[in-house]
């Protein structure tokens, strides 16, 4: 199976080194337009296959779709990453252009393809790429939650003081300040985690996982890329080995939680087919607002981005 990653930046080589690593892909194709990156990094990474013991064949290229072809899944991290003190919004109007470029090139070398968005702000340019491709909804995804959901455990599992493999929490909504860390159903070892952190405590992690990227951008002076690149390929995995597990990403929602055309996570099985089934939670009143909240945010988003494109 072969997965093109466009955009060879940290968060897209993280995820081709990742794809290859774990061999879950026979061949990763890296696009980028800086003349030679991806051929670069591809090469960098091709040799340490042999001490790694895997055979995934990585190469890279240069604005050349025709590299790309036939590809089983498409992951679009072009764009700009945002700075300390920016919001993911603020990438809108660079970013979109970019992502409207790459999809119509992308889905006319691979039409068969199964789309994951990683570009910010996510859940809008994963609206932008369903639209732009024309695919069936199932078809379009956004990485996003399954981040925010990582990022969720790692904040309970240190305020806990326990292994991030113990913990089990999920992330749904948009990708940004209004995102909603499920701690009704977060569980240590099967516990709820209420049980384990005072309120005053579990609204801490809350807020550090609404904050968590900002929080890396500003240590490290550009957006995070270790979780993102391995958000993108535990996606990619699911759907190449039709594992259908549950991942909380951004999904095109046509009335599930009450909500029509437009992105945001939710639970999704993932398999063959890209996006095989949405989950339903049974939300509590607040999660219900707090839900309702968060994606009036992103059709605020996708609003600003039909004004955009209708200027271009
Ligand atoms: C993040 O949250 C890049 O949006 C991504 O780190």
């Amino acid at each position: 199976m072969k997965v093109t990653i466009i955009g060879a930046g940290n968060v897209g080589a993280t995820a081709a080194s990742v794809l290859a690593t774990k061999n879950v892909a026979s061949r990763v194709v890296m696009l980028d337009v800086r003349e030679g990156f991806a051929e670069g990094k591809a090469m960098d990474m091709m040799q340490t296959s042999h001490m790694l013991g895997n055979d995934t064949v990585v190469e890279g290229c240069t604005n050349d779709f025709s590299r790309t072809a036939g590809s089983s899944i498409v992951v679009i991290t072009s764009g700009i990453a945002r700075k300390p003190g920016m919001s993911r919004e603020d990438l809108i109007g660079i970013n979109a252009g970019i992502v409207k470029d790459v999809a119509e090139r992308a889905i006319q070398a691979s039409p068969d393809a199964i789309f994951i968005v990683v570009s910010n702000p996510a859940d809008t340019l994963t609206y932008l790429t369903l639209k732009e491709t024309g695919l069936p909804k199932n078809r379009v995804m956004g990485m996003t939650a399954i981040l925010d959901s990582s990022r969720f455990i790692y904040f309970l599992a240190q305020a806990i003081g326990c292994p991030t493999t113990d913990v089990e929490g999920m992330v749904i909504g948009s990708h940004g300040d209004s995102m909603v860390p499920l701690a009704r159903y977060a569980r240590y070892q099967g516990i709820s985690v209420r049980d384990f952190l005072s309120k005053s405590v579990l609204e801490d992690v809350i807020n550090k996982t609404k904050n968590g990227g900002a929080l890396l951008t500003k240590l490290v002076g550009t957006s995070a890329w270790y979780a993102p690149g391995v958000g993108i390929a535990t996606m990619a995995e699911a759907i190449l080995h039709d594992s259908r597990k549950m991942i909380s990403c951004s999904v095109y929602l046509d009335g599930e939680y009450g909500e029509k055309d437009v992105c945001v996570a939710v639970p999704a099985i993932l398999g063959a087919n890209g996006v095989e089934k949405i989950i339903t939670l049974p939300l509590n009143e607040k999660e219900k607002e707090l839900f309702r909240i968060s994606a009036a945010n992103a059709h605020e988003s996708i609003a600003k981005l039909k004004e955009i494109l209708a200027k271009k």
